[in-house]
């Protein structure tokens, strides 16, 4: 695949990964994986089959054995577990609470990362997730790392959950997203942090289509 067809944007929780990856990809007619809901469908399998999350080899063997199909055709985010369609089923609070702690395991990282490459290497794509552009794909020409204040991504998540009908407090978000972002930043392998030659987007004032017109700029001239 040449370097050209691939576009990683990384970044911690709530900076707008997902939305603005999904909309570059329309905008590019590019595929879109969000590594992010592998994390998540390894962490749901966890919890269903009640596996002590500080066993790292229970964890590491459930990654490799989990069947995990991406469907990034489908922008939607739909992943395929074991055959079995799941979508909104990985967005809760048990596997937010505990997504940061299987995906700082080794083992789990190693088997989905190169299931991420396998996916990449079928042709263009816009990739979104922590590790995209320091590990999964170094060689990637546009590399992106989006950021904004913890405020600022607290009051997302707030807004994006009371619209899906939950009822938040803002300081409890505030305080689980920075828990993450420790977690996250903090892990010996794959911390989240930027790519030396990523271009660092502060979304703080901006809005979603704004940033996703940069990055369509910057594929068009890198
Ligand atoms: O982007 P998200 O909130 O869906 O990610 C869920 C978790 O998965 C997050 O805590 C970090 C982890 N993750 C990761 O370690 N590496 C990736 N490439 C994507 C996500």
């Amino acid at each position: 695949m040449s370097r050209s067809t691939t576009v990683t944007i990384d970044g911690p929780a709530s900076s707008g990964k997902t939305v603005v990856g999904k909309l570059v990809s329309k905008h590019l007619n590019y595929r879109f994986l969000d590594t992010g809901s592998m994390y998540r469908a390894i962490t749901r399998e966890a919890l269903k089959k009640e596996i002590n999350l500080d066993d790292d080899i229970a964890l590491s063997q459930l990654a490799i054995d989990t069947d995990i199909k991406l469907i990034p055709q489908d922008i939607s985010g739909l992943v395929l577990v074991n055959g079995k369609k799941l979508l909104h089923e990985l967005r809760n609070p048990d596997i937010d609470k505990s997504v940061s702690q299987v995906s700082s395991v080794s083992g789990v990282r190693t088997a989905l990362v190169k299931r991420q490459r396998m996916v990449c290497e079928e042709g263009e794509i816009v990739v979104v997730g922590r590790d995209i552009g320091t590990v999964v794909l170094p060689d990637a020409r546009t590399k992106i790392y989006l950021t904004a204040s913890l405020e600022i991504r607290a009051r997302r998540r707030h807004d994006e959950s009371t619209s899906q009908g939950g009822r938040f407090d803002t300081k409890n978000i505030f305080e689980k997203l920075r828990k993450r972002d420790l977690i996250d930043s903090t892990r010996e392998n794959s911390p989240l942090r930027p790519a030396d030659d990523a271009v660092i987007i502060d979304t703080d004032n901006l809005s979603i289509e704004e940033v996703a017109d940069i990055i369509v700029d910057l594929v068009g001239t890198s």
